[in-house]
């Protein structure tokens, strides 16, 4: 969380290419965002706040009056509060006697760390003013600024990283991480630091000119210093991204990614002639998952949802799974035998949460493998293999493409894991070639958009909903329910749809709609009786069901290609595609901005 931007140029050019690179990681969060600079006479500061969503990066401009100042030295920073209010006062950088420093993370013992400064006053409530003054006071004393950034890092805990620029360094920046994502980047004519790789996509930042930053790093404008190598240099793979296109939004952009997003995971990775997936990254652990009694699913929010798929569909082919909350995980003091295996999904492979149970699991020996899909990430380095999604670079908060690249990849581990069980040649060749026909058939559903459209616009008057489902499509009601309330703030819950006589029904009247997602499937008849139970009270039923099903009903519906039944674990591939396009056209309605949902960034790094 947070977006850290800063570069060193004599190009001089450093103000305006930190506002164009803070801009570009305002997924990490746009509660506010900040930019230290140095011209000739000067170091300056400018800040904004953005509390209702509206402002961004560019609107620094207007804080701004030397922009076409000679800068060789830039720092910026965008927020997503997590200690302290959103403020001015709290926006980064933070000031310290000569220090701005930029921060991302939770310093978690800060009130041990104020103490050490005695009486000193803060201008903000934020950790990170703490860690500069902290950095400034040691500074002061002993002059040796690597030792006193040194020692602030060994005194914080959390996963942190930072950027500092001090006065007496006119031309540096100094950079310092301690398990929080930061990146070097070297162009033609600059050195960058980041916080994600997304700051580097428009840049002319080669591959193997990439640095990520375990320790502290001192930058110039051609080159860094590493003052404790803990490792050697990693190659980040940075994606392509083309920016949102003729697309009005992200979201809406990666939903129409999605049916690249199946061919991306699936690409290289079928057999159809041994019906096997070839997962190259689980090659040399594949002995060791033969003997796997018990595969654990962590993940949060989307990703757990694809925890829930990927328990289902293991359980389906005759392998014992279970999927955990991973923030809950810990909390559950679940019994691990030896031989179970831990798979851990993730979109950006930074989230805490997660990171929290890998360690746990590491400490008790078990195999970690990842599902993931930022390259070289944290998770992505902690578990002892996995396999990349490859969606690219997901920008929109509310995940749904890589949700998809999930759902792909847990298919061919689920194949993989299974063919080395008791699934036929022949059951995998069927499973492999029915899965290579899904981009074709969301490309269908994508047709729909107005249709769908229609749909959100009719659903737009209910404040309160349920999604509901059974089987799997209880799964893709969870994610649908997530969506709608992460993008347009209305009240959606979700639940099993047998569940409902068990107490839900007693919400339902004229003013309540259910959104219900019930293909022709094994379990089609029971989810008829459900939808009957809600109209028989008046309840407002919207249905997401198959095109080879006639039902009586006077439903609004939208229809997706059928599958053949004993393909049906597939449907969340189709059903979950309406679910995010109604969220979004919802959100956009209510004139929100479905790229920046209040309250959210979307790498969560904080526990
Ligand atoms: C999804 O729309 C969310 N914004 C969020 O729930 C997300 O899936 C969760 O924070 C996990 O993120 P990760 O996939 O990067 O680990």
């Amino acid at each position: 969380m947070c977006g850290i931007f800063g570069e060193v140029s004599l190009s001089g050019d450093c103000l305006k290419r930190t506002i164009n690179g803070i801009g570009s990681l305002e997924h990490r969060g746009y509660d506010s965002m900040g930019v230290v600079y140095k011209t000739k006479e000067k170091t300056n500061i400018a800040k904004i706040i953005s509390p209702d969503q509206s402002k961004s990066a560019n609107d620094l401009y207007g804080e701004i009056s030397n922009i076409e100042d000679f800068c060789p030295v830039a720092l910026g920073h965008t927020r997503w509060a997590t200690c302290g209010k959103i403020s001015l006062n709290n926006t980064h950088p933070h000031k310290g006697e000569k220090s701005y420093l930029a921060h991302n993370g939770n310093i978690i013992n800060v009130s041990k760390l104020k103490k050490l400064l005695g009486s000193e006053k803060f201008v903000s409530e934020t950790d990170s003013e703490v860690v500069v003054k902290l950095i400034d006071k040691y500074y002061s004393k002993s002059g040796d600024l690597i030792n006193s950034i040194e020692k602030v890092l060994s005194l914080a805990t959390g996963a942190n990283s930072f950027v500092l620029f001090n006065q007496d360094f006119p031309d540096k920046l100094f950079c310092a991480s301690k398990g929080g994502p930061l990146l070097l980047g070297k162009t033609k004519d600059s050195v960058i630091v980041a916080s994600d790789p997304a700051a580097f996509l428009s840049r002319d930042v080669k591959r193997e000119n990439l640095y990520k930053i375990e320790h502290i790093v001192a930058v110039s404008h051609n080159s860094w210093e590493i003052i404790e190598k803990k490792r050697a240099s990693e190659i980040v793979d940075p994606f392509l991204d083309n920016g949102k296109g003729d697309y009005p939004h992200y979201m809406l952009k990666e939903i129409f990614e999605q049916p690249q997003t199946i061919k991306n995971a699936l690409n290289g990775r079928t057999e159809l002639d041994r019906g096997n997936a070839h997962l190259g990254g689980l090659h040399d652990i594949a002995r060791d998952l033969r003997k796997v009694e018990t595969f654990h699913f962590v993940g949060c929010g989307t990703a757990y949802n694809a925890c829930l798929y990927g328990a289902a569909l293991f359980n389906r082919f005759g392998i014992d799974a279970r999927a955990w909350i991973a923030s809950e995980f810990i909390y559950n003091h679940p019994y691990i035998k030896p031989n179970d295996a831990f798979i851990f999904v993730s979109q950006s492979g930074e989230t805490a949460d997660t990171i929290e149970v890998i360690k746990e699991i590491k400490m008790k020996g078990n195999i970690c493998l990842g599902v993931v899909n930022v390259p070289d990430s944290r998770i992505a380095t902690m578990t002892d293999a996995g396999v990349y999604i490859q969606s690219g670079i997901e920008k929109g908060v509310a995940s749904t493409k890589a949700f998809l690249g999930m759902i792909s990849v847990i298919l061919l581990y689920a194949v993989f894991l299974a063919r080395q069980r008791k699934m036929t040649i022949d059951t995998g060749i069927g499973i492999l070639k029915m899965a290579r026909e899904l981009p074709k058939m969301i490309a269908l559903i994508l047709e729909q958009e107005d249709k769908i459209k229609k749909m959100a616009k009719k659903i737009l008057r209910f404040d309160n909903m349920y999604f509901m489902g059974r089987s799997m499509n209880y799964i893709i009601a969870e994610e649908g329910g997530l969506k709608l309330k992460e993008i347009t703030y209305k009240h959606a819950e979700s639940y099993p749809l047998g569940e409902m006589k068990h107490g839900p029904l007693a919400l339902i009247s004229p003013d309540f709609c259910s959104v219900v997602i019930a293909p022709n499937d094994s379990v089609y008849a029971e989810s008829l009786v459900g939808i009957k139970e809600i109209l028989c009270r008046n309840g407002k039923v919207f249905i997401i069901t198959s095109d080879d099903y006639d039902f009586d009903l006077p439903l609004d519906n939208i229809r997706i290609p059928a599958l053949p039944q004993k393909y049906e674990f597939m449907y969340p591939f189709l059903t979950v595609i309406p679910l995010q396009l109604i969220s979004y056209y919802i959100a956009v309605e209510l004139g929100l901005n479905p790229d920046k949902p209040r309250n959210l960034a979307k790498s969560v790094t904080v526990n």
